[in-house]
């Protein structure tokens, strides 16, 4: 797929970059010239997706990070002006869940996912604000889902921690507008990635699972990337505050 919008030279740092919709969104975000880094705790899939983007003649640095550390946080925004000097596009992408029914929740179950999915993103968010604002501006996309605003079984708190990911979105863009900010949201639907690989790899489920959404499958990773290209671009330099779902018809069908 030809990626078309114009990111030379442009820093972005993507959390969850090494994999699943994080590395579909770097690889887009680098066709398009921006330069990367890649956060997450796994050093092979980082490596191996900044391997990728040079091959293609672009330029990507992998900085191995666990997100729920708020020191890593802050080394990898030092890691990112250090290496290139700047950073004018921040994907939060990195998230977990996992399927445990709220009654037998435990309260250390909560924290992981709430500090993953929703802390890390503003601890990161804010730190990289601050040197957007002294920048000029920048682009904050926050990977969300269809979950954040559907209820549904089996994974409450994960829905809760992006419901409040898309509350912390509007208020980020509210406040960080002056700053030229712009902070938006995209939400996938179901798209076939190791997270969602209970689901496809059984037929049986994915069948039951796809004739619920109106385009009648799942998504792929790299059907979310457009969305977050615009919402990197001077297309949407009036778009603050907003969530674009990437779901193949589920919430209209809701
Ligand atoms: N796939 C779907 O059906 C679907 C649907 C709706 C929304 N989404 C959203 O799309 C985004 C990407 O999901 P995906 O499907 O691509 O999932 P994935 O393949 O499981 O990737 C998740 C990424 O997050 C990283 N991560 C998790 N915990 C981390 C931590 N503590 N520190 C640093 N990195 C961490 C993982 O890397 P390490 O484990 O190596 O750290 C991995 O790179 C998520 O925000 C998810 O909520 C996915």
């Amino acid at each position: 797929m030809a990626r078309n919008y114009d990111l030379s030279g442009k820093g972005a740092l993507v959390t969850g970059g090494g994999k699943g919709i994080g590395r579909a969104i770097s690889l887009g975000l680098a066709e398009c010239g921006a330069r990367l880094i890649l956060a997450s705790r796994t050093k092979e899939e980082l490596e191996k997706v900044a391997g990728e983007i040079k091959a293609k003649e672009g330029d990507a640095t992998p900085v191995v990070t666990d997100l729920m550390v708020s020191e890593e946080i802050d080394r990898l925004v030092e890691t990112t002006i250090k290496t290139y000097g700047r950073v004018d596009i921040l994907v939060n992408n990195a998230a977990r869940s996992f399927l445990r029914p709220l009654m037998d929740l435990r309260e250390d179950g909560w924290d992981k996912i709430f500090d993953t999915n929703c802390k890390a993103a503003f601890l990161l968010s804010r730190s990289v604000a601050k040197i957007m604002g002294e920048q000029g501006g920048g682009r904050i996309v926050n990977i969300t889902t269809v979950g954040a605003v559907r209820g549904g079984a089996g994974m409450g708190v994960y829905h809760a921690s992006k419901a409040a990911l898309s509350m912390l979105t509007k208020c980020m863009a509210v406040e960080w507008a002056p700053l030229n900010i712009n902070v938006n949201a995209v939400g996938p639907g179901l798209t076939k990635t190791a997270f969602s690989q209970p689901i496809w790899g059984n037929p049986e489920v994915e069948q039951m699972v796809a004739a619920r959404i109106p385009k009648g499958r799942l998504g792929e990773p790299e059907e979310i990337v457009g969305a977050v290209l615009f919402l990197c671009s001077d297309d949407s330099n009036y778009i603050t505050g907003e969530s674009i779902y990437v779901d193949g018809g589920t919430l209209a069908n809701t």
